[in-house]
């Protein structure tokens, strides 16, 4: 049991699996997780956790925390330096994806989609298109060099936008979209790869309060729908109102696990220091 656990009770734990009982099904455990860029700075240090299917879990702590840096080992964008990441299927036996290659990474990050929050989208083609391009790791080469896409992913993409209220704009180039509509642009790339998980880091720091209001309750939605989301996010507010299970991080160190409720004073000091009267 590692610190953060400490702050909760075992009881305490149990019920935040207990919502509802897809919530029980274990989709990621994360175990012993180290990462350091250099031989200087340990940046994740023994991260242990499980993650469970249609979890909404946020992600906070103070900046230089690691909370990015967690997100990009999860999806395998930066690798691990030690430790386990057990990705368990539907069916069958838990497999490591800590140290995947090749083709298999890039099934493991359609399986575990990232969002970021400069959106990454390609300025100057369509939103559809960019929406569609969520599904190159799964296409053939030279169907992705032509932007060849099946009637099934047009289908889908589509289907995807209509949810998110962008289908009039499905045809508009990325450009000259607004950050709100980018963003939402972004979750349907991200949607269409059939992700199991979706991790978004601070999907909502450049945006106003409406959209950051429309994209916290599609993330929701999201988890609503079965599928686990981690969101790192600076608004501790956000995090109350969105988050029924919350992670805090400091130093590289998970020191909170818990429920929103149980964020007390004590909790917020331990992980933002002196910069606590700054949060909103
Ligand atoms: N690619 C990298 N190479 C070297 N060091 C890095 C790299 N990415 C992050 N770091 C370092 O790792 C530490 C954690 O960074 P990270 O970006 O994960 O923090 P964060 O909690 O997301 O902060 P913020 O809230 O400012 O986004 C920092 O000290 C940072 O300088
Ligand atoms: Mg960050």
């Amino acid at each position: 049991m590692n610190n953060a656990r400490a702050l909760l009770t075992a009881n305490d734990y149990q019920a935040l699996t207990q919502i509802n009982p897809v919530r029980q099904r274990k989709v990621l455990s994360v175990k012993n997780l180290c990462k350091s860029y250099n031989a200087h700075q340990t940046v994740l240090n023994d991260i242990s956790f499980d993650l469970h299917a249609g979890e909404m879990v946020g992600i906070i702590g103070r900046s230089g925390a690691g909370k990015s840096t967690l997100l990009h080992v999860l999806n395998g964008t930066h690798t691990v330096t030690s430790g386990e990441l057990l990705s368990h299927p539907e069916v069958g036996t838990p497999r490591d994806v800590s140290g995947l290659k090749g083709r298999a990474l890039n099934q493991w990050r359609s399986e575990c989609g990232m969002i970021f929050q400069d959106f990454c989208l390609v300025p100057r083609l369509d939103v559809l298109t960019n929406v569609l391009l969520g599904r190159l790791s799964q296409t053939s080469t030279l169907k992705s060099l032509f932007k060849v896409f099946s009637p099934e992913d047009r289908a889908k993409a589509i289907s995807l936008l209509e949810w998110m209220s962008m289908l009039p704009h499905a045809l508009q180039r990325a450009e000259n979209l607004s950050g709100g509509q980018m963003q939402r642009v972004a979750i349907c790339r991200a949607l269409i790869q059939n992700p199991s998980i979706l991790l978004a880091d601070e999907p909502v720091a450049s945006l106003d309060p409406k959209n950051t209001q429309r994209i916290m309750r599609v993330l929701r939605e999201v988890s609503e729908q079965g599928i686990s989301v981690m969101v790192n996010l600076h608004s501790i507010e956000l995090v109350k109102e969105y988050c029924p299970r919350v992670i805090g991080i400091a130093q590289g160190q998970i020191v909170f696990d818990g429920s929103p409720a149980q964020l007390t004073p004590d909790v917020l000091h331990t992980l933002y220091g002196d910069e606590i009267s700054q949060l909103h």
